[in-house]
């Protein structure tokens, strides 16, 4: 009897034993063992889990493919690839490889999957198919003049700051206008946040969507158990992630009250095919989670390309002469058509969302059943594979200084440049809102330099390009969430 709870215990402890040998063995037998990287992460994703943590992986795994090449082992399930013939056969339009459940852990708990994080074929392809007309770029003519309000809207807020405050916070300004746009497109009313005009819950809350997503990512079970933990941090961050459950919720009973207002008539949004298909049996929790993954992946995404666009263009003389020029010749009455055939314009878009894409880091996808050769390595069924536009586009011999902001070189790209440039992703789950997104840089960037043709960087309260660093977790933010501008 007294020696039972020894023998438990040493029981358990082989058992451990047992497991960890028999991982080991099948580690050791494992065909990543021939797939380069450094030997630690053939046993152990512990590194790669590090740098996440940190807001750091996608410089580690760049830092990684300089040392080892275009294939490297992240950890003992998952490998990375960086080029373009990798990247085709993950990411294809007819057999993709399915996304991860990383995309699961991304839902909210007791959530239901959305466009975005649904994984299986059939489930996303009926979202899209509900989702994509309204985002197509015939259908979004008819919101122009909403996006093109906004964007007014938001220069003359800049203006009142500039005024007051010798400077403007351009992210704070994006932050506003992106998020309005989005809620008035989806629910019929806008956020208002250009009216409010500062920082309120929901912008401190958005703020702090990386971070939420990226330790609910690393560490469920802890988020999970934030509330009940004594560590005002976590409570913080739950508290957070709560409230970013509701302003969905909200946001549709506000858009249904405004259908029960005028049932006959209801203001046509993005959403409408949705709430109808609500009736033929889209449930009120998929509805909700499509809400939020518009909210969240339709708002910092813009913002923060035309923040460092803005920043980025300011701080080069040559480029900002040539982007003025162009767009103060554009006639008063000019529509996203004319915009879109302004060359250097579309090559400051093609090089921002080259250098400070938004969602740069890996995009996690799954190897079939019975494995799949890519790249000339034999990947078992179920590993995760992955490319980063990080490292896609930085290239050295696509993109020559990778590091440098040079929009002449998409003034005749090569076909590879085209391939390898992956801001949007890749094949069937390619971003939704693309059309929507180029229609608001366009609006926005246009607007902004023919407004404030001689606007520079700003120095005041400090402000230096080590704001500017980039924090990536699975989107990617300036450090400091700040970028001052001076317009004038
Ligand atoms: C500059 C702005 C934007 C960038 C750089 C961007 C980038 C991306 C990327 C890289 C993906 C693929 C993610 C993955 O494979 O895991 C994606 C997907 C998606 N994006 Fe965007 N995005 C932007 C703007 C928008 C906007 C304005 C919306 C509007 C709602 C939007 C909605 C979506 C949706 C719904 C998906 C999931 C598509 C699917 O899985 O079928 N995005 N985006």
């Amino acid at each position: 009897m007294v020696a039972s709870p020894y023998l438990a215990i040493l029981a358990l402890l082989a058992l451990a034993l047992l497991r960890v040998s028999v991982t080991l063995y099948y580690r050791a037998r494992s065909p990543l063992q021939s797939v380069p990287g450094p030997w630690l992460s053939k046993w152990t994703s512990v590194v790669t889990d590090y740098h996440w943590f940190r807001g750091q992986r996608a410089f580690y795994v760049e830092r990684l493919h300089k040392q080892y090449g275009p294939v490297i082992c992240l950890g003992p399930t998952e490998v990375a690839f960086s080029s373009t013939s990798a990247a085709k056969t993950i990411h294809s339009y007819t057999r993709p490889f399915l996304k991860t459940s990383f995309y699961s852990k991304l839902r909210r708990y007791g959530g239901h999957d959305s466009v975005f994080t649904a994984r299986g074929m059939e489930q996303h392809a009926r979202y899209r198919r509900l989702l994509s007309g309204p985002m197509s770029e015939s259908s979004l003519k008819s919101v122009e003049h909403i996006v093109r309000a906004r964007v007014d809207l938001a220069i003359e807020r800049m203006d009142e700051e500039m005024k007051r405050r010798g400077a403007v916070d351009v992210m704070k300004w994006w932050q506003f206008f992106s998020t309005d746009v989005i809620g008035e497109l989806t629910f019929g009313e806008s956020f208002r946040m250009l009216e409010i005009g500062k920082k309120n819950q929901y912008v401190e809350d958005l703020e702090k969507i990386a971070t939420v997503g990226g330790l609910r990512i690393a560490f469920p079970t802890l988020m999970r158990l934030a509330t009940k933990l004594p560590l005002p941090f976590l409570r913080d961050l739950s508290a957070t992630d709560l409230r970013l459950r509701n302003y969905p919720i909200e946001s549709i009973q506000r858009y249904r009250n405004i259908i029960a207002a005028d049932p006959w008539n209801p203001k046509p949004t993005l959403f409408t095919k949705l709430f109808k298909a609500g009736e033929e049996g889209l449930s009120q929790q998929e509805i909700v989670s499509n809400a939020e993954a518009y909210i969240v992946a339709g708002s910092d995404t813009t913002a923060h390309t035309l923040t460092y666009l803005v920043w980025a263009v300011c701080r080069e003389s040559e480029v900002k002469t040539r982007l003025v020029e162009e767009v103060t010749a554009l006639p008063d009455g000019y529509t996203n058509e004319d915009l879109k055939q302004l060359p250097y314009l579309n090559q400051v878009l093609d090089e921002i969302l080259r250098l400070f894409s938004a969602a740069p880091s890996s995009l996690p996808r799954e190897v079939p059943k019975g494995g799949f050769e890519v790249d000339g390595y034999w990947i078992p069924g179920g590993v995760t594979v992955s490319t980063q536009a990080y490292s896609m586009h930085r290239n050295p011999v696509l993109f020559p200084e990778p590091e440098r902001f040079n929009p002449s070189r998409w003034e005749s790209p090569k076909k590879e440049m085209r391939d390898a440039w992956m801001a949007f992703g890749g094949g069937a789950r390619a971003c939704l809102g693309i059309h929507l997104a180029y229609m608001e840089l366009r609006q926005a960037t246009v607007k902004f330099f023919r407004t404030y043709p001689n606007a520079k960087v700003s120095s005041l309260e400090g402000f230096s390009d080590d704001d500017m660093e980039q924090v990536i977790y699975f989107l990617m933010f300036p450090k400091n969430k700040r970028c001052l501008i001076q317009t004038s």
